[in-house]
Parts: C-alpha cells; structure tokens; sequence
C-alpha cells in the first residue's frame, strides 16, 4: 500500500474514527506503543488528533503482525482495518489491523529517546522538538490554537482591526531592565519589541478600534514559572475609551477563550486532567476591587504589603484565591505603573490603570488602562523616566495632531493558557519556550 493509494481509500483521523465504527479505515500516523502478548499484538497509534488502540492477531493477519512485531517507538505507519467498538480501550474504539505500511522505521540501535517513563524536565526541555509529540503536550498545544482562534474571534466580532506592530523598535515600552538590544544596519542600534502598545495608539487613531498579536520580549533575569523572554500578547486600543470600557472588553476576552476552550477542546482538557469545574464559571462579570483595597484584604491575611508597593506572585495569588474567576485590581500607585498612564483625575497618584489576575495562582494575565493624552504631561513623564525624548517624537505627535483619551491593555497568551490547562509552568504552553538559560531547540 502506498501513501497515494492510502489516501484515495477511507482515510480518516484518529479523533474522527468513532463515526467510521464497522467500516475499513486508514489511519497516517506513528507508533506511540506496543504490547505483545504472544500470538496477539496490541499496538497504540497516534496521528497528533489522539491515539488509538489496534489489536493483530497472527493467525489472522501474518502479515501485518509480521510488520509490527518489534517495531520500534515511534516509527512512522500507515495502517488500515475496520474500526470496532471497545469501551476499554482509550477513545473508546479500537482498530482491528489488516494491512500495515511502515514508512519510516525508527533503528533498534538509536531508540526513540523519550521513553513512556517519568523524565527529567531539563532532559525533555533539551528534547522539546520530540517531547511535543506526547499526549499531553500535543493536547496542550492544540488548546492554546483553540485559545488563540476564539481570541481573535471574539475581538473581530467586536469591531477591532488586527494592525500588526513592529519588533524592531528604537525605544523602550515597558521600561529599559528588560530591553533587548539588538545590532541594526550599520551601527544603529534597535529594541526588540516589549510591548506592541505605543504604535497601536497611532492605529488606533487612524482606525478606531485597533488590536495586535504578536511575539513581545522581555529580558527577564528572574527564573519563575510565569515568565518568558519570547511570549505572545494580544493588545486592544481604542480611541475615545475609558478604563471601564477596557475592564469590561478584558473580562468577555477572557471568558470567550475560556468557554470556547471547554466547548471545542473538552477532550483535550480531559487529557490534562484538568478540573474544569473551575473553569465553567468563568463569565462576566468579574470581580473588581481598587489597589487600595487590595492592600488592605493582604495586611489582614498577614502578608507585609504596604500602599505603594507592587505586587509580586505571591499577593496576586492570596488576592485571586477569594474569588472563583479572575479579579480586576485597578487605580494601582501611578509611581510603580509605566510612564505612559493617565493619572486618576481625582486622586492624581493613581494611574487609571488595571490588572487582571487568574484565578489558582496563576497571576496577572491582562494588564492596562488609559493612556496620558496631555501633551505637556506626557513629555513631563518621559523626563522623569529618563526616556529619550527624540525615539519618542513620532509618539508625541499623536498629542500635538488630534489627541483624544485612549485606552487599551495586553493579554498574555501564555500565562492565559497556562491557567486553563491548569500547567504548573508557562513553558509548557508555548512550543518552543525561551527562557533566562534556554534558547534550544
Ligand atoms: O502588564 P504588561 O507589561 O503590559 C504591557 O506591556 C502593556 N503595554 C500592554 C498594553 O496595555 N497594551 O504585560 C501585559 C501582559 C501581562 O499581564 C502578562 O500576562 C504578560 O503580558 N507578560 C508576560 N507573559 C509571559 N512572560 C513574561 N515575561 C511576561 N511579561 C508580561
Ligand atoms: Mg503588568
């Protein structure tokens, strides 16, 4: 049987093969397992949409037994046999195997690394090009594709222009400890983006309702488990938008990516493990509560926050864990807030500004708010910042043309899908991570 003739007869996919149950079926995948138990073999196939239990029996099928028995972990198969029910078997169906093609067989003396054993993370981190083959990682990357769909659904639904931004940058964002420098053409030097924001305060201008999503970086020298150097944001702005209006775009963000994760990917969830009754309450509205009362429910659980600090890990999650879905903080100190935050006009110390915190102690996964529009405020700030005032003129220059108040945040992919698939550790979610000691593979 060849790959052409294969894929001109019942060709289906792992995930699909219960509606094929009683007919004869191809399936194009690898061999994750086998079991041999003397005249019957008792393989497991995966085709990256799940994996499949085969049974071969030698008396039946010689041939075919002949073609698995040994085969190695991982050796690339086209199989074909006719689907039958079997409640015991993952999936819920087996195949009973009559013809088997091996494409590539993997060599007895070079195994397949990845054992179906415990491994050390660094060892599977230094083998993430193989490791993603696993179940549990191929379930979590096909959730964070479900997450970035229904994202990009939902705020195309609601009117906003995906503007894609730049990543060379001249200047920074999000503060200079985290820039990465990078050589430009002929001694220019250049930024990698840390933040798409400030050119969708110019989109925004010139469309409305604007949002990109991209690759954003930050040179974190902090190892934790919510931190990447290369992770995706998706960032809303909009002009004539208030605080409240991006509070409220953030909480159906969220809840639509959440709620189309559990409708489209339940499978995979279940694969995970993950308890998704955590989950399904996930809607709006979400709670709200001020930075200043925020410090006061941290002082009475005994944590030493004082007003005027920022909140690390760990008050972001005694302050998420009273509540079943994600908290809104806002108003925090303008002082520990980036310069481009626009002061409340009640109380001037504190910025118009948000943070989103995930339930279960996975921290800050939307941060924003309203934008300076003054133009003398906004140099005032950049002083004060020691920012360069010429890298930021064309950013000036949508105060002197036409400045109107703005609004926008970012939503972390990553640390979003981490929390719905309940991972211990961001790396897990993005496909190849980069952190503070891993750029490989
Ligand atoms: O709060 P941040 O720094 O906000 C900004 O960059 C704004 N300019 C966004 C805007 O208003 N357009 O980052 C936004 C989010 C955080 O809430 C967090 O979820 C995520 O980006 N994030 C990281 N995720 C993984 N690894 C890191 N090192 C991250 N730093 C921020
Ligand atoms: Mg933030």
């Amino acid at each position: 049987m060849s790959i052409e003739k294969a894929t001109k007869t019942h060709l289906v996919t792992i995930e699909s093969a219960g509606q094929h149950e009683g007919a004869e079926v191809t399936l194009r995948g690898w061999l994750y397992n086998l079991r041999e138990s003397g005249k019957l073999l008792f393989p497991i196939f995966r085709d990256g949409t799940g994996l499949m239990q085969g049974v071969v029996s030698q008396k039946e099928n010689p041939a075919a037994f002949e073609a698995l028995r040994g085969l190695t972990q991982e050796s690339s198969v086209i199989v074909s046999g006719r689907v039958r029910a079997e409640p015991r078997a993952p999936g819920g169906y087996e195949l009973a195997v009559s013809e088997v093609e091996v494409v590539q067989r993997v060599p007895e003396n070079d195994p397949y690394p990845i054992q179906l054993k415990e491994h050390g993370v660094d060892f599977l981190l230094d083998r993430r090009h193989l490791w993603i083959r696993t179940p549990r990682q191929a379930a979590i990357l096909r959730i964070r594709a479900e997450a970035i769909r229904a994202a990009r659904e939902y705020m195309d639904d609601q009117g906003y222009i995906l503007t894609d931004t730049p990543i060379f940058t001249p200047a920074a964002c999000e503060g200079t400890t985290t820039l990465f420098e990078v050589q430009y053409i002929d001694e220019q030097k250049a930024y990698l983006t840390q933040s798409g924001q400030l050119y969708l305060e110019a989109t925004a201008a010139a469309l409305g309702k604007v949002y990109c999503f991209g690759p954003t970086f930050r040179a974190e020298k902090s190892k934790t488990r919510r931190h990447l150097t290369e992770f995706w944001m998706l960032e809303p702005e909009a002009a004539y938008a208030h605080l409240e209006d991006m509070m409220a775009l953030g909480e159906g963000l969220v809840s639509h990516m959440v709620q189309s994760v559990l409708k489209n990917r339940a499978r995979e969830l279940e694969t995970l493990k993950r308890d998704t009754s955590k989950l399904a309450g996930v809607k709006p509205p979400f709670p709200r509560i001020t930075y200043d009362e925020a410090v006061e429910t941290l002082q009475k659980r005994g944590n030493p926050a004082k007003w005027g600090d920022d909140f690390g890990g760990d008050e972001e999650t005694i302050l998420s864990s009273q509540f079943d879905r994600p908290v809104i903080v806002h108003r925090y100190p303008a002082a520990i807030k980036a310069f481009y935050m626009q002061p409340d006009p009640e109380r001037r110390e504190l910025a118009l500004g948000f943070d989103t915190l995930a339930p279960e102690g996975y921290g800050e996964i939307i941060g924003g708010g309203e934008r300076i529009a003054d133009y003398d405020l906004l140099v005032r700030r950049l002083r004060e910042n020691n920012l360069p005032e010429e890298a930021f003129q064309w950013y000036l220059d949508l105060r002197r043309y036409g400045s109107v108040p703005h609004a926008g945040f970012g939503l972390g992919l990553e640390r979003t899908v981490a929390w719905i698939c309940g991972t211990e550790h961001i790396r897990e979610v993005i496909p190849f991570p980069r952190m503070i000691y891993r750029v490989y593979p």
